[in-house]
């Protein structure tokens, strides 16, 4: 039976880098697609960055692919309206825990990074970012007018041992997979909630993963290692906030922000599949947007994790980090990744020139 797929392009870059998603799609076939409203988009159309019945929508399709939310049309609105809450709401009441963020540096692209090309040639580096918790969901939470005439603005970092335990297992397991290595970070030396990660990860470790190496290591010096030695890491499973400061940090390894896919899962089912979102890294890029300026890879290469973590569509999504490749192989890039001497093209051309060499790839 088609695989039931909601598609939820955004704001800004969103609709444009998904528009060639869809072309590809399209092109693989044994998907039933549907489009709704995310964002600032939803708001203009509902007064709400997430509808209900979107909500509903996604939580009964078997994957959910979404662009990219935000503008500064939207900027100034309360925050519970802001497109951002749209996404938040989503991740949280799909119960999407885990977020899997890859930078994976394209051997073509190891000299369009700001860093030195030897140290990003051939990096593949996992960040597991819990995404449901920590100080973008703990209570309490607001702004509040204080007797002396300040105000004062609280969020507050909260983890559980429970919330703690699933993501890091996602972790261990996807290194199991890879060069069994998890580097677990957090703020223990100055935090509860980084040292009870700390230690709910380590008893984890040693009950149900001692083959896979852990080592631990404070968040602001993995800031500093991702940039002065980058392949030290294999798998990083970290907290919400700092996932989402590293995994952009991590992006510009591969060359840009523009190339990061990622996949967002929920708790495993009683048939093994997972409630899934995939999604860009990047945002909605107002400074580019309608400009045919973006780079739909980071779509791109989201929608073959899709195909590959909840569609077991292996030979597919291999198929499109190939044709991927090889585009990025001929010198065929957009402004954000293009090297002196190449002259940049637009969402759409690169679009087609992907859609061209998963052709030639697959003989069609
Ligand atoms: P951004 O990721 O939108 O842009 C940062 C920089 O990277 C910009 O210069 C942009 O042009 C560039 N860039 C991003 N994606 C690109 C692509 N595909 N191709 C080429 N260049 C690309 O981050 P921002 O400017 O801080 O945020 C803009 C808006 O997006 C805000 O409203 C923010 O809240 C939202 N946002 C949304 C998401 C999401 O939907 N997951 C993620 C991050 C930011
Ligand atoms: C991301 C974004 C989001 C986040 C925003 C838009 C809510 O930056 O997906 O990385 O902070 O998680
Ligand atoms: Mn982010």
């Amino acid at each position: 039976m088609a695989k039931r797929v909601l598609i939820l392009p955004g704001d800004g870059i969103g609709p444009e880098v998904m528009a060639q998603v869809r072309r590809l799609l399209d092109r693989i076939g044994g998907f039933s697609i549907d489009e709704g409203l995310v964002g600032g988009a939803a708001y203009d159309a509902h007064g709400t960055p997430l509808h209900d019945d979107t909500l509903a929508e996604a939580l009964k399709a078997d994957a959910v692919l979404l662009g990219a939310v935000g503008g500064p049309k939207w900027d100034t609105l309360p925050f519970a309206d802001k497109p951002e809450r749209g996404l938040l709401r989503l991740r949280k009441d799909m119960d999407l825990f885990a977020n899997l963020r890859p930078a994976l540096v394209f051997d073509a692209l190891a000299g369009a990074s700001t860093l030195k090309t030897d140290l990003v040639r051939g990096l593949d580096i996992m960040i597991v970012r819990e995404l449901t918790g920590g100080v973008y969901f703990g209570e309490p939470r607001g702004i509040e007018a204080l007797p002396n005439g300040e105000r004062r603005g609280v969020n507050t970092q909260v983890y559980t041992t429970s919330e703690i335990v699933r993501v890091a297992r996602v972790a261990f397991e996807l290194a199991r997979k890879r060069d069994r290595r998890v580097c677990s970070v957090e703020k223990a030396n100055v935090m509860e909630s980084g040292l009870l990660w700390r230690e709910e990860v380590q008893t984890l470790h040693d009950a149900d993963y001692a083959d896979v190496a852990l080592s631990h290591m404070y968040a602001d010096n993995c800031a500093m290692q991702l940039v002065r030695q980058p392949k030290q890491f294999d798998v990083i499973v970290t907290d919400n906030l700092f996932g989402d400061l590293l995994s952009d940090c991590a992006a510009m390894l591969t060359g840009s922000l523009g190339m990061l896919p990622s996949a967002s899962l929920g708790a495993e089912d009683a048939d093994g599949r997972r409630k899934a979102l995939y999604e860009p890294v990047h945002g909605s890029a107002p400074d580019i947007a309608g400009r045919d300026k973006a780079n739909p890879m980071a779509c791109i290469l989201s929608a073959s994790m899709m195909l590959r973590y909840s569609f077991d569509r292996t030979a597919e999504a291999d198929l499109i980090d190939r044709a991927c490749q090889e585009v990025l192989n001929a010198g065929i890039r957009t402004g954000d990744i293009v090297e002196p001497g190449m002259t940049p093209v637009g969402t759409v051309a690169m679009g087609d020139a992907v859609l061209a060499a998963m052709d030639r790839l697959s003989g069609a």
